[in-house]
Parts: structure tokens; sequence; C-alpha cells
């Protein structure tokens, strides 16, 4: 089982340099469960074979708008019935100029003005032609029409020069692809902590837990994906911000509550990073030396952000996670009424490869009506049932 089991993605190519990166993102969606049917302008194909498609997305490869790709002279309609989603990358300043105008004078654009679904489109091309006035007021025509237009990023160019034109990384365009689930929180705000606290100890070290945040971020795009406008505020960690949710990187839990306390007010808080309880009141600002056999830390309560957020009364519904390692819905239901929640989230900490750090989990879905057992699966899959149960919930409390 995968995320995107089940979706068709129309994967556009058109001629610039990033189009061999265009492959591994073929490839990233091929792997998350996708169908991929590859479009390639002509120029696209002096820069990658079509053969590199096709062997990864295991489909034909299509490019000519009267050739026999059009069997009935209809690919362009054909394709778009079939398809679920549209991508376009690389998008060239012409092929941004093309479809910002309407124009259709080869296949990919007769797709793109046959389309009528959310279409993604992620430039590259080189510094000077991206701020362009005549790009930029593409880019704006087409944002004014609802395309979303994904990146570019900054960084080194293929002409040599660094600044912003670079196309977005695969596996950041990957997750522009939204699986097909019930909009159940459309026009909600979801505001989730995710990852680890760190409490400096001295310039170079600190305190903090194990916590990798997948949990959290898990959560945040299965949010995303059921509509809710979605605000992350995470704590340091190894994962890729995802696409379209605003993400706020913090470090210590000060800096977390300060952050969350700004974000509100939201329909729905998730509290699932791994808070630290307690900090040094005051970090040593030179690195400590080690001058005797031990060391004792004076630490302080660290704010608890959650149960601030229960008492402030601008979040609508008020989710926790209890990561335990033992009398696992014994604590998780204490933690539900100190801590004044809607719902928790108890997972034990004690299994092998469940838990922190790794891509399963599993757990209960506790609220003071019931509670759902989760068995082990992927967070992803985990993150879309709790989303889920939440939108029940909000939904029958209206
Ligand atoms: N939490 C929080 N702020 C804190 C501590 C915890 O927002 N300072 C949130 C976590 O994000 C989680 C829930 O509270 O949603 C439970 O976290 P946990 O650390 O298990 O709770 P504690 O209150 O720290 O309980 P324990 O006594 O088990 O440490």
């Amino acid at each position: 089982m995968n995320p995107l089991d089940g979706e068709r993605v129309l994967l556009g190519v058109t001629g610039g340099i990033a189009a061999y990166k265009s492959v591994q993102l073929a490839r990233l969606l091929v792997q998350a469960g996708a169908t991929v049917k590859v479009v390639m302008t002509e120029s696209a194909r002096r820069f990658v074979g079509e053969l590199s498609f096709q062997a990864v997305t295991g489909q034909p490869v299509v490019h000519d708008l009267y050739g026999a790709d059009a069997a009935d002279g209809m690919a362009h309609i054909d394709l778009t019935r079939w398809a679920g989603h549209f991508i376009v990358a690389p998008a060239t300043a012409h092929l941004l100029a093309r479809t910002a105008h309407g124009l259709a004078d080869d296949l990919l654009t007769n797709l793109l003005l046959a389309w009528e679904g959310r279409l993604i489109l992620a430039p590259a091309m080189n510094r000077a032609m991206w701020q362009h006035p005549a790009t930029q007021a593409n880019v704006r025509l087409l944002q004014e029409r609802g395309v979303v237009v994904a990146g570019p990023g900054r960084g080194d160019l293929a002409c040599g020069e660094t600044g912003e034109g670079r196309m977005l990384e695969p596996e950041t365009l990957a997750d522009y692809i939204r699986p097909s689930i019930e909009p159940a929180l459309q026009g909600r705000h979801v505001l989730i902590t995710a990852g680890p606290t760190v409490e400096a100890i001295d310039p170079v070290r600190y305190l903090s837990n194990r916590s990798s945040g997948r949990m959290g971020y898990a959560l945040a795009r299965a949010a995303r994906d059921a509509g809710a406008a979605v605000t992350l505020i995470s704590g340091p960690t190894h994962l890729q911000a995802p696409a379209e949710i605003t993400t706020l990187s913090v470090q210590s839990a000060e800096d977390m509550h300060e952050a969350v306390m700004q974000a509100l007010p939201c329909d729905v808080f998730i509290g699932a990073a791994a808070v630290a309880d307690y900090r040094l009141p005051e970090p040593a600002p030179q690195k400590l030396k080690k001058s005797s056999d031990t060391l004792a830390l004076n630490l302080v309560r660290n704010p608890d952000i959650i149960h601030a957020v229960a008492q402030s009364g601008q979040a609508g519904f008020v989710v926790g996670f209890a990561a335990e390692t033992r009398q696992v819905e014994t604590h998780a239901r204490d933690k539900l009424a100190r801590k004044g929640l809607d719902m928790i989230v108890a997972n034990p900490v004690d299994g092998k490869d469940t838990g922190f750090d790794v891509d399963y989990n599993q757990g209960l879905i506790i609220d003071t009506q019931r509670s759902i057992a989760l068995e082990p699966q992927p967070k992803w899959r985990m993150a879309r049932k709790i989303i889920e149960a939440i939108a029940e919930r909000l939904k029958t409390g209206e």
C-alpha cells in the first residue's frame, strides 16, 4: 500500500536541462503508487530520451499531436480525461508564455488547454529569463487563474550563474501531487507542532530527544490533502519541508511556544512535537570545560504548549500525542483530562519498528467517548486515519 495508489498523473516535460531530473520525479511518483504518463515537447526530446521515461513509468511516452500517438486524433482529450493530476516539470519560459496566452501548437499545449483540473507548473530557467518582466507577467496571469507555480528555487544554475530559476527537487515536486481524499477539512486552519525541541547547554551542546518529526509532517500533509490550510511549527529535523504548507522552524520549547501562540487562532491544533519538559534557565555563554568528575545541570520547567493552547480558547479542537513506554492507555487518558484535550493519540515507543525515527507507527486514538485501535502501519496512513477521526468529530460537533 502506497500513498498515491490509484492516482493517474500526466507529467509534461519541456526542453530544459532540468528535464533529466524529471526522470527521477516520474520514478518517485511511480514508487508512491501512481500511474504516470509522460508528454514531451520536441525540444525536451533533445535533452532526455523518451526511453528513460518509458522504462521508469512502464507507459508509452507521447509527444506528437499528429502522429501514431494520437490514433484517433484525440490524444489531447483522451489523456486529459484519463488523468487526475497534471504537472509540467520543467516548465520553460516559453511553456509559461504559451500556457499564459492559451497557445496550442503541440500536443502538450493542447493538453494544457483541454485540462480543467488543478495544474502544477515547475519553472526552470536562467535567472535573468525568470526575472524578465514578460515571464513575471505570465506567472502572475497563470497564478490569477489558479495555476500552482511550484518554485523555482534558488541555487546554482546550469548556465553557471547562481540565483532564482532552479527547478525544485523531484522529492519536493512529487509532494505537490495530492492524493484524492475526502476534502473533510476544507476551509479549516490546522496548526501542528512536530519534531523535537533543542535546549541549549552551552554554545555547542544541547538537550534533545529522538523524535524525527515524521509523524507530525505526515499529519501536516494529510491535513493539507484533506483541504486544510496548514501551519507546521517544527523543531530541528532532517525532513524536507512539505509542499504548500507554511512551515516555521524553531529550536527550543520557548521558541515553539511563542510561534504557536502567534499562529493562533486555529480550528484544529495537533501537538505532535516531543517538547522537552525542562531547559537550562541560562545556557552557559562559553563552552563548559570538564573541571570536575561529575556535572549537575539545574533545569527548570518549560511551558506546556498544548495546555496553553487548550486554555487559550483560540483552538477549536485540540489533539495531543502520548508516547509511552508502559500503561499506554491509562497514561494517555490521564493526559487527555489533565491537559484539557479533545483527543489524544497514544503510541507505545518500546516497539522495535514503530515509534521514533521509523516510518511505521501504531497506537490508539482516544477521546472522551471512545478509543480506536490503529494497527502497525506506515505513518502517512496512520496520519490519514487521525485526520479522518478529527474531521468526523468536527462534523458531529457542529
Ligand atoms: N506537550 C507540549 N508542551 C510540553 C510538553 C508536551 O505541548 N512542554 C505536548 C506534546 O506535544 C504532546 C503532549 O503534550 O502532544 C504529551 O506530551 P508528553 O511529553 O507525553 O506529556 P508530558 O506532559 O510531558 O507528560 P510526561 O509526564 O509523560 O512527560
